[in-house]
């Protein structure tokens, strides 16, 4: 491997205990922690995630580093400084945050998030890409995930970092997440690589679901099947276990729908089921949904279902969702 990228990654290593070790040990460091334990982040939690914090100043880190021989403009490309504007040198790119470190898949510090303290734009502050850091493969805690993955086959993959840590305590160690960015095929090949099934587990609103809707066919095409935990209305995981507890949590993963359910579902949202034309558009949506299906078992189950509460006879819908695969055909 390139020289500068051993440094740069280094440097990430160091910064990473840096930043660790203000929160923990220094005054400065006691609002991060004090929010940090308002949202139910333990001693114990913050050690194994290596959480940290970047002080509200222009250059902790840069001398810090400099004080080490790290050529600050190498630093600077790595993404961990920024040129002042006047180009007379470099500041800490990271300043008054609480910072995650970011590792490759052999654990490997390449990057950070830096989460802004209670309320602020922007909420995240990330790496820019590096040498060392691509945004479309990163899924943070591959490292710790892996051994769980391949074990299980499974992962479980949600949207925010905060859920995999909060998620991790409760007791599901098999997760990732991406980082704000939509899923790639990148993603995907490398969760091929350890699992065979991929739980969703994003927030319960419509971003969240609009990015489930998008994020199933290319986990399909990668090989994978998919699951989908839906959280209430409004909650993401973390908040979901904050409110009801690891157990329930569990519980939740532990009874995914499938990705027809969820399409059913999903396509409910768009149609106004009060009006006749609404039912009836809904209706033969979900029919289409329904033949995509291989099983005529898992067809009829559902046809079944839509029989019974739009009242219409199964043979009709049956009908109907023949001609459908016709068409696939
Ligand atoms: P908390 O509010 O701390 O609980 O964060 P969250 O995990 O609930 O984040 P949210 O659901 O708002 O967003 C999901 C993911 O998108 C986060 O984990 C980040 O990776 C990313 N993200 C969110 N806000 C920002 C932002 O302002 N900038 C960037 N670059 N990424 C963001
Ligand atoms: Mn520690
Ligand atoms: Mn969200
Ligand atoms: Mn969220
Ligand atoms: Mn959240």
């Amino acid at each position: 491997q390139d020289p500068n990228e051993w440094k740069v990654i280094e440097a990430h290593e160091l910064a990473a205990k840096f930043y660790h070790y203000l929160l923990s040990n220094t005054k400065q460091g006691e609002r991060a922690k004090h929010y940090l334990r308002e949202r139910g982040m333990t001693d114990r939690l913050i050690d194994q995630f290596m959480i940290g914090y970047a002080p509200e100043e222009w250059d902790v880190l840069s001398r810090f580093l400099d004080g080490r021989g790290y050529p600050l403009e190498l630093m600077a490309s790595g993404g961990l400084l920024s040129p002042k504007s006047d180009g007379s040198g470099y500041v800490d790119r990271f300043r008054g945050r609480i910072m995650f470190p970011l590792w490759d898949r052999d654990g490997r510090a390449v990057a950070f998030a830096g989460r802004i303290i209670d309320e602020g734009q922007p909420k995240y502050l990330n790496s820019p890409e590096s040498m060392v850091f691509t945004k479309s493969r990163m899924l943070y805690n591959l490292h710790h995930a892996k051994p769980f993955v391949r074990k299980s086959k499974s992962a479980v993959l949600f949207e925010g970092f905060m859920d995999v840590i909060k998620a991790w305590n409760a007791g599901v160690k098999n997760g990732v997440a991406t980082m704000g960015t939509a899923l790639t095929e990148e993603h995907c090949v490398s969760l091929r690589r350890q699992a065979e099934e991929v739980i969703l587990c994003y927030d319960g609103d419509d971003a969240g679901q609009a990015a489930v809707h998008k994020s199933i066919p290319l986990l399909q095409s990668a090989g994978l099947k998919v699951l989908i935990a839906i959280l209430p209305k409004g909650k993401d995981p973390d908040e979901y276990i904050e409110e009801y507890g690891p157990e329930a949590f569990s519980r939740l993963l532990d009874d995914p729908v499938s990705t027809t359910k969820f399409r059913l579902i999903y396509s409910r949202k768009s149609h106004i089921l009060l009006k006749e034309e609404g039912r009836k558009n809904y209706l033969m949506e979900a029919v289409g949904i329904v033949a995509e299906l291989d099983s005529s078992t898992e067809r009829e189950l559902h046809l079944k279902e839509l029989s019974r509460e739009f009242d219409v006879s199964l043979e009709a819908l049956k009908q109907d969702c023949h001609e459908y695969r016709m068409e696939l055909q």
